[in-house]
């Protein structure tokens, strides 16, 4: 078999590039977490996953070696066998590599927001599984996530891990969760969420002392030095990561060093010494608080699974 490769979304840089020069000029400045990602960020990241410091990747995936296959049983339990397993922001095959002796799909549908990026992973994934159905759907989900009809039928299992709903605000992931609820079609929500914990440690993972996360960082602006033809000069803007207790989510900002003032056609945006340009929020949940959204989003069931220090959960959400 060979996968099938829908795009449902068209990435177009004259709308990103739109995008991040409304959020660099307003007046607390900010762009969107996914302008990290271009090919340089998406390596970085990889990188900031192995350092010492930052433990969501590996506690998660030693929670998924620990329990996964109890988790398998309990999701195949709701949904009967062979489910479709609609995996959100698949990435590379890994992951889902891991899960399928675990669960036994029947059907694989990888989600990304970029199908280009997909066809590498499903391509490996079904050299191991040559029998299995495949798709790739190109969709960026942060602004809906629906699938057209067809795509999977019967009850699946929506697989989101990573923690990646950690960049979504509390009413955002609401949302996203009833999507993915309706998504499921009956079937079972896999998603992996990163904990409150001590604040040091917080930190430390978003600001690892080999600098990789800072680097993640400001790479963001060599990406909107490319996108808008802006002028950033990386060496006069400094990482900080900030947990916000109020807001319960670590904060990523781009801080000039100096007032200093960026240009790009058409427009500039002067910054005052010490001024900062918010990149990312990653949202952390306590077990209750997530507990709560997962049954305002209409899950009625709910199995999680966590690591011995407590700071990473995986939650299975149905009914
Ligand atoms: C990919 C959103 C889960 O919030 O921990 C890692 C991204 N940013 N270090 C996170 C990230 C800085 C990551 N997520």
């Amino acid at each position: 078999m060979t996968p099938d490769f829908i795009q449902l979304h068209h990435g177009d840089d004259q709308a990103l590039a739109a995008e991040a020069a409304t959020g660099l000029r307003a007046p607390a400045a900010h762009v969107s977490p996914k302008f990290f990602y271009d090919a340089l960020g998406s390596r970085l990241f990889d990188a900031i996953t192995e350092t010492a410091e930052y433990y969501p990747t590996r506690t998660e995936a030693a929670i998924m070696a620990t329990h996964g296959a109890a988790m398998g049983q309990a999701a195949r339990g709701v949904t009967g066998p062979e489910p479709a397993l609609v995996d959100l922001g698949a990435g590379n095959c890994a992951k889902a590599s891991r899960l399928f002796p675990l669960l036994q799909p029947g059907r694989y549908v990888a989600v990304d927001i970029s199908v280009e990026f997909l066809r590498q992973s499903l391509q490996c994934l079904q050299r191991e599984h040559p029998q299995m159905p495949m798709a790739g759907v190109g969709l960026d989900f942060s602004a809906e996530l629906a699938l057209p009809q067809g795509l999977t039928t019967g009850p699946a299992v929506v697989f989101y891990p990573g923690s990646s709903i950690g960049n979504f605000n509390p009413a955002e992931a609401l949302r996203l969760l009833s999507q993915a609820r309706s998504v499921a079609n009956g079937g079972a929500l896999l998603i992996g969420v990163d904990l409150v914990k001590p604040v040091d440690v917080l930190e430390a993972a978003y600001d690892d002392a080999l600098g990789i996360t800072a680097a993640f960082n400001l790479n963001l602006l060599n990406h909107l030095n490319r996108l808008l033809g802006a002028d950033f000069q990386l060496r006069e803007w400094r990482h900080l990561a900030v947990f916000n207790a109020a807001e319960s989510r670590i904060e990523m900002h781009l801080e000039a060093r100096r007032s200093l003032t960026v240009r790009w056609p058409g427009a500039e945006r002067r910054f005052a010494a010490g001024e900062r340009i918010h990149t990312e929020n990653s949202y952390k949940w306590t077990p209750e608080a997530f507990e709560v959204l997962l049954r305002r989003a209409g899950f009625t069931q709910t199995e999680a699974w966590t690591d011995a220090r407590g700071w990473f959960g995986v939650w299975l959400a149905w009914g």
